[in-house]
């Protein structure tokens, strides 16, 4: 079955007795045990839940996995896989990520032992370098947020083969709909589906899926033992929002290709990162791994002072945080999602005070680049 059936049918049961196209929402702390030593198969929401369990199950089809886990936020999702590791492990972390992901292994994992190098994956022989003995894990966002490098996940996947090292992939800027880690050599793939999964900017939410059977297996006592589940509301909310994937996204690549070109002409635009132009550096290889390149546009505005115009008088973008929803949203990522990520850093790796990230939704195009004429001129 195509992408887009699979998309369209998840959650949609040909055997629930009632007949119900929607799933339902099981709002249940508990479970009756028909008998002394017997289960329906549910016992406790926390150890599974059916509208959960078919979110569980959507998210694994959709990213061609052994086994689904839905979480409260995509930090319990990274929470969750972090624990896998132990006291002593090493782990090789792209140097542009999500500030969250930097903040939870500089501020939490750190204590706990595990300790990170940061690496510019896109040059894949750096990444063997680092490699060590106590390495156990490579963790990349490709294209990565918010400079938008593009990582060659096969590549990496040898490599992690190579030297047995799991390779985690945050694939929430392309969602399988345009790429598929999996089925590129990645172990586990992680997603905040507050973004482009739930699609609406109206719930929080995290996913994993894994590839191998036994990795599905730890997960899911931590999973159990932990606790941060998704709860059935916004399970239900997800699968509903995942129905219409395709079709967001097509729509959101399509205006970003198109305003990504428009904000290259600009005088008062300096630089524009977006994988779908041809000068990118990392097109031929997106053209490679992936099916798009997704509704993300960074880009620098040629001086800072012009930031907080762009910011406060765009009257149709919103400047908020988050992605991937069908109305457009502006970060400022020094300021907003990156500013976990000292300073020195972030400027060495060219994230600068001039940079703004654009979310493209779903709205008229025209209608965004006349938002963005209008504060850009
Ligand atoms: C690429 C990426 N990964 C992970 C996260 C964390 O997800 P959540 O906000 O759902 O906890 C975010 C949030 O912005 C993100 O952009």
């Amino acid at each position: 079955m195509k992408f887009e059936t699979r998309c369209v049918q998840v959650g949609v049961s040909k055997t629930e007795q009632t007949g119900s196209i929607s799933t339902p929402i099981y709002q249940t702390a508990t479970f009756r045990h028909p008998g002394l030593g017997m289960t329906t198969g549910y016992d406790y929401s926390r150890s599974g839940n059916p509208t959960r369990e078919q979110l569980e199950k959507a998210i694994a089809n959709l990213e061609q996995g052994s086994k689904g886990f839905a979480f409260a936020s995509g930090m319990a999702a990274f929470d969750a896989v972090l624990r896998l590791f132990n006291p002593g492990d090493h782990l090789i972390v792209s140097d542009d990520l999500y500030g969250g992901t930097y903040r939870i292994l500089e501020h939490i994992y750190s204590k706990t032992g595990l300790s990170v190098t940061y690496v510019d994956t896109t040059d894949v022989k750096e990444v063997g370098r680092v490699v060590s003995s106590n390495t156990k894990a490579i963790i990349i966002e490709t294209p990565s947020n918010p400079l938008m490098k593009i990582t060659d996940i096969q590549a990496v996947a040898k490599l992690a083969k190579k030297s047995n090292l799991m390779l985690i992939v945050d694939n929430t800027f392309m969602t399988p709909y345009w790429q598929c880690p999996l089925t590129l050599g990645a172990d586990i793939v992680i997603h905040s589906a507050t973004k482009y999964l739930g699609g609406h900017n109206d719930l929080v939410a995290g996913l994993a899926v894994v590839k191998d059977k036994g990795l599905g297996e730890q997960l899911y006592f931590i999973q159990n033992s932990v606790g941060s589940i998704l709860g059935p509301q916004d399970s239900w909310l997800l699968l509903r929002g995942m129905k219409t994937l395709s079709v967001r996204l097509e729509k959101s690549q399509q205006n970003a290709l198109e305003i990504a070109l428009w904000l290259k002409e600009h005088p008062k635009v300096s630089k524009v990162y977006y994988p779908g132009l041809v000068e990118h550096p990392g097109y031929e290889l997106m053209k490679k791994n992936s099916n798009g390149f997704g509704g993300m546009v960074s880009f620098d505005v040629v001086d800072s002072a012009l930031v907080e115009k762009v910011l406060f008088s765009l009257e149709l973008i919103t400047f908020a945080e988050s992605l991937g929803g069908v109305e457009s949203l502006i970060t400022y990522p020094v300021k907003q999602t990156h500013a976990d990520i000292p300073q020195e850093i972030r400027e060495s790796k060219g994230l600068t005070n001039r940079l703004l990230r654009l979310s493209v939704g779903i709205e008229h195009v025209n209608d965004l680049i006349d938002d963005l004429d209008q504060v850009l001129s």
